[in-house]
């Protein structure tokens, strides 16, 4: 996830820019660079590290003129270096992209035949390749766009500009958030209102697919295949609550699009970006004065079997990790619910490791649990977003979501945030056990560098679902089902929409369809069903078959383009093309926008569903 800002106008481009890319930084921020006309010439500025590297190479050579594009990176492909920094320059074309480009290894051994040179390891240079190729026959930046638009598959929100038609910027998206911000002889575009709020409070949303052509004076669109297109501004204009929810209707809505960002601070804290391995070293080390001693590598290595024990959400998240770290590290785990798991006597033998999840770190059952294993003499391992919780500080290890502070009762990006953390920790302890190679955590690392772009793709879904809502809520029931590590999400799912809507919901296990809730298929039951292109792909399919067979409309979320799931589906979500870890995080979105949805059309209180508390402190 990177952030991108452009501006054309008066003012000094360099600091609108730099300004814009302070408060992108969230987004991103290994390297940065920038490029400014000067003298009929786009000069491009370039530094690894945070912004203010760059600010001192600004310092030194002072670039200005008219026009600018700017970018905050959060590396991808390719490590956090200065070629890799944006803006990326081909024969007078510089070019800032957010996102991933899926197809960039065809397009680049395309490129090399007809004797491109690249100059870094990115995905995005290929389109700056595939542009300036383009000019040629189409010596029109907006045109030429539109040209190589079929060809570039994936997510990307871009800016670019050419030497030879210097006064415009054309920016084009699929996927991850461009928005233009209208001045008076000015006009501004970025990923993020905020980027442009201290200049102007006009902004126009791009969609995916469309084209946006700049020129100081204003913008010009189209759609994607060059039709121009009107398209009305909306006024920002926030008032300090609705500033602290920056904008959304919700906190929980919010939240939601706040994952992206909860996952790149998880993957910033826990990866290095240039060897691509994970790293938990600090995994003993309680920040907080006065926790409990710490747990060591070694100890860690002894380890038998894990317990992991959760609530809600939060056990959810358990079952998904229980997939992981089996299948990855092979170690056995046993999950349970923490009001079960300490009343039934269970056995924990020695060298066991009782890991808890809890996004408050104060639930009782789960505090309880923990004690439980330290009095058995167990190592103990928390993962929670509270640092300093109870449980947090009496725990041996400590593992944190770094989701930030989630307000919304409904736990949303924490759990995405602990779905990501687990990822890592069983490639961590895989590495560990010798059961991976640094080969194969390398490319797992590195899908999960993908993840917060292609989950701005994702979010794109809400649109669908804020107006599917009205025909949602008429549903009778709901029916989640998912297989491997989307069976927990299909379980998600279901808490989220009774949580939230009040509505009947089961998660289960597409292969259990059979056992039982075939019964319940008729045209008033919905059913979910979260089916990518993984292995259990195809006996999921034929486990819809089934339901479609007596009835059942289903609702699919898939990979990519997929016709057969698309052809027996009354609605069908795409998803990016992923590896099958980071595909379990990418289904969590669309589950999520669906409840909050149908909670919201029937006019219930989001944020704090009846009956419902975030932090669960008694029994
Ligand atoms: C409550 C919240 C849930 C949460 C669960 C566990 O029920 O409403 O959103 O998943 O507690 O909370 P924890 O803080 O332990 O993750």
């Amino acid at each position: 996830m990177c952030g991108i800002v452009g501006y054309l106008g008066t003012k000094s481009t360099v600091d609108v820019l730099v300004n814009g890319l302070k408060k992108l930084e969230y987004r991103g921020y290994d390297s940065s660079g920038i490029a400014v006309l000067e003298n009929n010439e786009y000069t491009v500025l370039r530094a690894q590290g945070k912004l203010s590297q760059l600010e001192e190479k600004i310092k030194k050579s002072k670039p200005s003129g008219p026009v600018g594009i700017a970018h905050t990176r959060w590396a991808t492909h390719g490590v956090p270096s200065e070629k890799n920094a944006h803006p990326h320059k081909v024969e007078g074309v510089c070019l800032v992209h957010n996102g991933i480009i899926e197809n960039y290894s065809e397009l680049k051994e395309e490129l090399n035949k007809q004797g491109a040179v690249f100059s870094s390891d990115t995905d995005s240079e290929v389109v700056a390749h595939l542009l300036a190729n383009q000019l040629k026959q189409t010596p029109d930046l907006r045109q030429a766009v539109h040209k190589i638009l079929t060809r570039i598959e994936g997510a990307y929100a871009i800016l670019a500009v050419w030497d030879k038609q210097p006064d415009t910027v054309v920016a084009f998206k699929n996927g991850p958030p461009l928005i233009v911000g209208q001045g008076q002889g000015e006009m501004f575009v970025g990923s993020d209102v905020q980027a442009m709020l201290a200049y102007t409070k006009s902004m126009i949303y791009l969609e995916d697919h469309e084209v946006a052509e700049l020129t100081a004076q204003g913008a010009h669109f189209y759609d994607r295949t060059g039709i121009a297109i009107k398209k009305q501004p909306i006024l920002i204009d926030w008032n300090t609550a609705q500033a602290e929810k920056m904008g959304f209707k919700h906190y929980m809505l919010k939240e939601i699009f706040e994952q992206p960002k909860a996952v790149a601070s998880v993957l910033e804290n826990y990866v290095n970006h240039e060897s691509l391995s994970v790293h938990f070293e600090k995994l003993g080390v309680s920040p907080v004065p006065g926790a409990a001693p710490g747990l060591s590598l070694d100890e860690l290595k002894k380890v038998e079997r894990i317990f992991i024990i959760a609530c809600g959400t939060s056990f959810y998240a358990s079952m998904y990790a229980e997939y992981l770290i089996e299948k990855l590290a092979g170690v056995p785990v046993e999950v349970d619910v923490a009001s079960e798991f300490r009343y039934r006597e269970p056995v924990i033998p020695p060298r066991s490791l009782v890991m808890t999840i809890s996004q408050s770190g104060e639930t009782a059952d789960t505090l309880a649990v923990l004690r439980m294993a330290k009095e058995a003499g167990a190592l103990t391992l928390s993962l929670s977003n509270t640092k300093g919780s109870t449980i947090d500080r009496e725990a041996h290890g400590h593992l944190y979501m770094h989701a930030g502070i989630e307000v919304g009762v409904a736990s949303t990006k924490a759990f995405i945030s602990t779905l990501t953390v687990v990822n890592l920790f069983a490639i961590f302890l895989a590495r560990q056990r010798e059961k991976m190679s640094m080969a194969e955590e390398k490319n797992y690392v590195q899908n999960l560098l993908g993840l917060p772009s292609q989950m701005e793709a994702v979010l794109s879904h809400d649109k669908f679902f804020a107006k599917a809502s009205k025909t949602l809520k008429e549903y009778r029931g709901f029916l989640y089902l998912g297989r491997g590590i989307n069976y927990p999400i299909a379980m998600e799912g279901a808490l989220k929409l009774k949580e939230l809507a009040y509505m009947h919901a089961e998660g289960y296990a597409a292969g259990e369809m059979k056992h039982g809730p075939l019964a319940l298929i008729d045209p008033s039951m919905l059913v979910v069903v979260i089916c990518p292109k993984d292995s259990h792909y195809e006996k999921t399919l034929s486990n819809l078959q089934e339901a479609k067979a007596r009835g059942g409309v289903i609702v699919s979320i898939g990979t990519g383009e997929d016709k057969k799931l698309k052809e027996m589906s009354k609605e069908y979500l795409s998803l990016p093309k992923s590896d099958w870890m980071a595909s379990g995080i990418l289904s969590v979105i669309p589950v999520q926008l669906l409840a909050y949805h149908v909670a919201n059309i029937l006019g219930y209180d989001v944020d704090q569903p009846r009956n419902l508390a975030k932090s669960v402190t008694v029994e």
